[in-house]
Parts: C-alpha cells; sequence; structure tokens
C-alpha cells in the first residue's frame, strides 16, 4: 500500500496564518501538524509517500520533510497547481500508486486511535473511519446499514447521523479510473465524498468506529484544542 499526504487547498480558515505557511506545519503544541497522519502511515508499515500539496509554501514542505531519510521512508511531491478538491489531489498521485491500493490522509487530520491494523488488513474495496460528533453538518456524514456504508453527503445542512467520515481514506487502486471520470461540486471541486460514494453504491464501502479522540484541525478552535489535547496526553 503507498500513502498520500494530502497537503494542498488554500487553508482560507486559517488565515492569516496560512498566509505564513501551509496549513500542515502550524504547530500542534510541540509538532507541526502534518506530522500527526504521517505517523499513521509509518505505524502501519507505509514507506512509499507521496505528499500533494499546493504551489505557495511548497519549499517550506520540501525543507522539513525532505526525502524522507530522516523519517525512514521515501517521500514523493506531487503539485497542485490550484485547489480543485481533495480528489483532485488524490488524483495526481496516480501514477506513483500505480497498481497498488492508497491510504489517503488530509495534512489536518488528527488520530489517537490506533489505525494500524484496519489499515494492514485492508485489500479492495474501499474503507472509512468514522467517528460520532457533535456537529456532523461540518464534514462527510456517513449512513451504515449493517457494516456497510450506504450513503454519504459532503457538509449536509440537515444530517441523517452523527457519523463523520474522517480523513482517512483506504481505496483500491480503481479509484483513479473513477477520479478521472469526475465532475466538479457545485462548489467547483472533485469531492472525496463522491469517490467514497462510488464504493458504498456498489456495496464495498466499509467502516471503522473509531473510539478515540479525533480532530480536523482546519480552524481556530479546533487547532488549538488539538494543541490542547496532545498537550494533556503528554
Ligand atoms: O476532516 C474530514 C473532512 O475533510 C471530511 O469529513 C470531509 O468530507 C472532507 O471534504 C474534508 O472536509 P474539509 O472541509 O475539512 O476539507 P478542507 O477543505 O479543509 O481540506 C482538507 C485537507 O485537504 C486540507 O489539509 C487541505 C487539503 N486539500 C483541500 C482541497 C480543497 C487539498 O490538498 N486540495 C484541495 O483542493
Amino acid at each position: 500500500m503507498k500513502g498520500v499526504l494530502i497537503c494542498g487547498g488554500s487553508g482560507s480558515r486559517l488565515k492569516p496564518l496560512t498566509d505564513i505557511t501551509n496549513k500542515s506545519l502550524l504547530p500542534v503544541y510541540d509538532k507541526p501538524l502534518i506530522l500527526y497522519p504521517l505517523s499513521v502511515m509509518l505505524d502501519a508499515g507505509m514507506r512509499d509517500i507521496a505528499v500533494v500539496t499546493g504551489t505557495e509554501h511548497i519549499d517550506q514542505i520540501q525543507s522539513f520533510l525532505g526525502n524522507g531519510t530522516r523519517f525512514g521512508c521515501s517521500f514523493h511531491y506531487c503539485i497542485q497547481k490550484e485547489p480543485k478538491g481533495i480528489a483532485q489531489a488524490l488524483g495526481l498521485a496516480e501514477t506513483f500508486v500505480g497498481d497498488s491500493s492508497v491510504c489517503a490522509i488530509l495534512g489536518d487530520n488528527i488520530f489517537f486511535d490506533n489505525l494500524s491494523p484496519v489499515i494492514k488488513a485492508f485489500k479492495d474495496g474501499a474503507h472509512l473511519f468514522l467517528k460520532e460528533v457533535d456537529d456532523p453538518e461540518r464534514f462527510g456524514v456517513a449512513v451504515m446499514t449493517g457494516n456497510r456504508v450506504t450513503e454519504i453527503e459532503e457538509k449536509p445542512a440537515d444530517p441523517k447521523t452523527n457519523l463523520a467520515v474522517t480523513g482517512c481514506y483506504l481505496y483500491d487502486a480503481r479509484c483513479f479510473d473513477f477520479i478521472k471520470s469526475m465532475k466538479p461540486s457545485p462548489r467547483g471541486e472533485l469531492e472525496i465524498t463522491d469517490v467514497s460514494r462510488w464504493y458504498a453504491k456498489q456495496g464495498q464501502g466499509q467502516a471503522t468506529m473509531l473510539q478515540k479522540e479525533w480532530i480536523d484541525a482546519g480552524t481556530f478552535e479546533s487547532l488549538f484544542k488539538a494543541a490542547e489535547l496532545v498537550r494533556s496526553k503528554k
């Protein structure tokens, strides 16, 4: 399995901090944010990892991560010229991933559960990680039927469940053909939720419920909460 760390986007909700650097390099207590999703991949044994980032601040990301030797892995960089969606960012790693399956993680997500057993056991289809939240309208929201994901909506005004789809996506290599066939959503992006829904509609969407904390650190409040949480666990 190959890893894809998705760190493009404009970081508009964190301006002016993201005028200075990429969101994923912002500090969370004592470490840059990107090290949290990266550690999920390293813990699960991935050693080939693509980092997708925008043109701004790419030099900072590269100078921090380097070629990966420091982390015991190998980094490959893909540039997303414009923030046209998370699925579009993932699509840029197609050649890098080849026929392997892929673990894509958003550069602003922090997981406190150990995802390794599920990642290592993944074979095909899609596997998502869900978390019960109080504010599902902020996220992709999943509906489960038995142990399958049967529906997913992106930031619904009236969510059908409180199950947020977190930013770690396991897909087989078919995701890339689907991404090539996608059309932009009304907000002009190729939505990762549409990729997951494509698998779900074929009965190939599995999910694991997270038991511990999970944070999407993409807002001032959640970034602050992330730092507090990390500190409290030290
Ligand atoms: O955190 C989980 C949520 O992440 C999911 O529940 C949603 O379904 C998913 O759409 C996403 O929602 P966000 O509103 O949090 O996405 P955001 O725009 O903050 O982007 C998440 C990461 O993806 C961020 O680190 C930047 C990167 N990104 C985003 C876009 C739009 C890219 O690399 N390229 C892009 O074009």
